[in-house]
C-alpha cells in the first residue's frame, strides 16, 4: 500500500465531510459514522447548539433545516448533507442580534441561558410561519421546549414581543 493510500484509509476511518449551507455559507462539515448533526455541529465549533437530553425530549439543540425547526440530536449528521441549516451563531446580522434574541433579552426571557438557543431557535421557526400567533399557538410550537429556570411566562411574553419586533 502506498503512502497516499493509507492516508486515504486513515482518514475514512476518521471520518468523512457533508457539504451544506450552514449559517449562509457553503460548508464541509466533518462528519463520523452515527453522528448526530448536534454532535457534528458542537465537534466543528458551532457549540451554541446545546447537549441536552440527547433523546429529543428537551428542544436544547434545536436548528432550523430547510426553515423547519428539528432537534439535531435525533437528526442524523450524514442527512444534513445539501441542506441549509442555521444555529443560534448564525441568527445575528453584521454585529446586531436577531429580533428573536433582542426581544428574549428585553422580556428575561432567560435565565441561565441554556435552554435558550432551542427556544430562539423555535420560535425563528413559528414567527416565520406564524408571525402573530396567539398565546395557545406560542404554548403549543414551545412545548417540545423544557426550561427548568424561567416558568415559561417571561419567553411567552418574549415571543410576543418578538413578532411585534417583526411586524
Ligand atoms: S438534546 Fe436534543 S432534544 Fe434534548
Ligand atoms: S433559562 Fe435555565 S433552563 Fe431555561
Amino acid at each position: 500500500m502506498s503512502t497516499d493510500d493509507a492516508s486515504a484509509d486513515s482518514s475514512a476511518a476518521l471520518g468523512d465531510e457533508i457539504v451544506l449551507t450552514l449559517n449562509d455559507e457553503d460548508r464541509a462539515l466533518s462528519v463520523e459514522a452515527g453522528q448526530s448533526l448536534r454532535d457534528a455541529l458542537r465537534a466543528n465549533g458551532l457549540t451554541g447548539t446545546k447537549d441536552g437530553c440527547e433523546v429529543g425530549k428537551c428542544g436544547a439543540c434545536t436548528v432550523l433545516k430547510d426553515g423547519q425547526a428539528v432537534k439535531s440530536c435525533l437528526v442524523p449528521a450524514h442527512q444534513a448533507a445539501e441542506t441549509s441549516v442555521t444555529t443560534i451563531e448564525g441568527l445575528a446580522t453584521d454585529g446586531e442580534l436577531h429580533p428573536v434574541q433582542d426581544a428574549f433579552i428585553d422580556c428575561f426571557g432567560l435565565q441561565c441561558g441554556y435552554c435558550t438557543p432551542g427556544f430562539v431557535m423555535t420560535t425563528v421557526a413559528l414567527l416565520s410561519e406564524t408571525p402573530d400567533p396567539s398565546r395557545e399557538e406560542i404554548r403549543d410550537e414551545l412545548k417540545g421546549n423544557l426550561c427548568r429556570c424561567t416558568g415559561y411566562t417571561k419567553i411567552f411574553d418574549a415571543v410576543e414581543d418578538a413578532a411585534d419586533r417583526l411586524e
